[in-house]
């Protein structure tokens, strides 16, 4: 059996007061929307039709072709919403799931357990309900001998429907064919004058139909109205990937501090220290230590390495080395192992081999470091002449003396030595020393001579 879904992004968001629509909102690293559609595809659909209205370029241009989509260009409810997105599937058979675009805690593996409930007992429709201690502003679930009778909306319901505590999530599994049949007969006669996708369930009940109610962890329902919602979503999702890591045998000290993405991986016995944002498609190895305060993203780093007070982004890092604190590898750089970067560092779209130490205030940009190489403190790869950037190679076992410049583009050969102080512009042979600097004048007792 087909099984699609129609997501509900039509609506304003007023209440987040921002210039993107409520739906391309972030929490936990990716939009609103992307997680809906994430769930929806992981749980099986195969065509996600997104309904959108205010801000409809901006959701259309995010989305791209990952998605279809309907137009409602008046807002007249939730029921007139899902009326313009079952066209494009109004003549298949299957089911559909229905969600807003604000729901981005809702898991596939709740969709797909609400799914099997719904095929297994033949359903028309299956609404996802939860159970909360405050179901202020949600459609109420009325039920009967303990089936579900009805769902009433807050500004309908009668002051004993307003007591009951378990709320309609706005997420849905119908038959498509009952759907749209239930659909063409709702009406907008009610406090808000819309049209209630909710008032479905009623019809397909006095139709004969099969209704039933999932009842989800009220965690996953958690609708985005508000920017204090917005960041609670994103404290729960993190606290998942947080979790997960834990689960997987990481020290996480002061979790609440540390933030992880969904994709990122990391291995046991790594300890992560306060302070620590982990991003992107972020791999990190075993028995590693990362933070206090670092950033790394969409970086590979091996195992027993240490990242301390340092920002890595779009690298690779190996293992056994040791970064920052206070290092800032920029995107494209590999990083070999048993490799010292150390405080006040930067480098950038820069390969460096194994063993080599650059221990601090120094910049590589745009270089190929080879194996052994010992870089003084304050060296500069002068890689910028004001209109291009240039490559410098510097192969093993070098010694680049204290604040030495490497003009771009220059070769230093196999075991040369730069002296201390040295702005290099010509290649160094191999095992060569290269002085590029004026010698020291000494002038016996002229400080004798101006202090008179
Ligand atoms: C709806 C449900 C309510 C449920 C709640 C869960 C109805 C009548 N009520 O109420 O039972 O407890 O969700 O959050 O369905 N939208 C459109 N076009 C419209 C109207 C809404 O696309 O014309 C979209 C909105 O962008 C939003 C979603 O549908 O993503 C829900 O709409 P909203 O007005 O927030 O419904 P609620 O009043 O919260
Ligand atoms: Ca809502």
């Amino acid at each position: 059996m087909s099984l699609y879904s129609i997501i509900l992004a039509a609506g304003e968001g007023k209440r987040m007061k921002s210039k993107l629509p409520k739906p391309l909102q972030t929490a936990g690293g990716k939009t609103l929307i992307d997680r809906v559609i994430e769930a929806v595809s992981s749980a099986g659909s195969e065509k996600n039709i997104v309904v959108v209205g205010h801000m409809a370029d901006k959701i259309r241009e995010h989305l791209g072709d990952t998605a279809e989509y309907a137009n409602q260009f008046e807002q007249l409810g939730t029921g007139h919403a899902v009326m313009q997105g079952i066209a494009p599937i109004a003549d298949c058979n299957g089911s559909v799931i229905i969600m807003c675009g604000d729901t981005p805690l809702i898991t596939s593996e709740t969709l797909i357990s609400a799914y099997k409930e719904h095929s297994a007992e033949q359903r028309s429709a299956t609404v996802i309900t939860a159970l909360c201690d405050n179901p202020f502003g949600y459609g109420r679930i009325v039920r009967s001998n303990g089936s579900i009778a009805k769902i009433v909306e807050q500004k309908d319901a009668t002051d004993e429907e307003k007591l009951i505590n378990e709320i309609n999530s706005g997420m849905y599994i119908f038959d498509i064919q009952k759907l749209n049949s239930a659909l063409s007969r709702i009406t907008n006669n009610n406090a808000q004058g819309e049209y209630y996708l909710t008032d479905v369930i009623e019809i397909l009940l006095n139709d004969g139909e099969k209704v039933g109610a999932y009842i989800a962890d009220f965690e996953e329902t958690i609708g985005v109205n508000d920017r204090a919602q917005l960041s609670y979503a994103d404290y729960l999702l993190n606290k998942r990937n947080v979790n997960r890591l834990m689960a997987d045998g990481v020290c996480i000290l002061n979790p609440d501090t540390v933030r992880v993405d969904d994709n990122v991986k990391v291995g046991c016995d790594t300890t992560i220290y306060p302070n620590t944002i982990l991003e992107g498609n972020t791999e990190i190895g075993e028995d590693c230590i990362i933070g206090p305060n670092t950033r790394i993203l969409n970086c590979r780093v091996g195992n027993k390495t240490e990242l301390q007070s340092s920002v890595a982004l779009d690298s690779t890092v190996g293992s056994n080395t040791s970064v920052g604190p206070f290092a800032y590898i920029r995107p494209n750089s590999t990083i070999g192992d048993n490799i010292k970067v150390g405080d006040f560092v930067e480098v950038k779209n820069a390969k460096i081999g194994n063993n080599t130490k650059i221990a601090h205030l120094t910049y590589v940009g745009d270089a190929d470091v080879g194996e052994r190489v010992n870089f003084g403190c304050g060296t500069v790869v002068v890689n910028y002449d004001g209109i291009h950037k240039h490559r410098t190679t510097i192969e093993d076992d070098c010694f680049i003396g204290c604040n030495t410049n490497l003009v771009s583009p220059v070769t230093v050969r196999k075991g040369a030595y730069t002296a201390a102080g040295s702005t290099i512009t010509d290649e160094v042979p191999e095992n060569a020393l290269a002085i590029a600097r004026s010698r020291q004048v000494v002038k016996d007792g002229w400080a004798k001579g101006k202090k008179k």
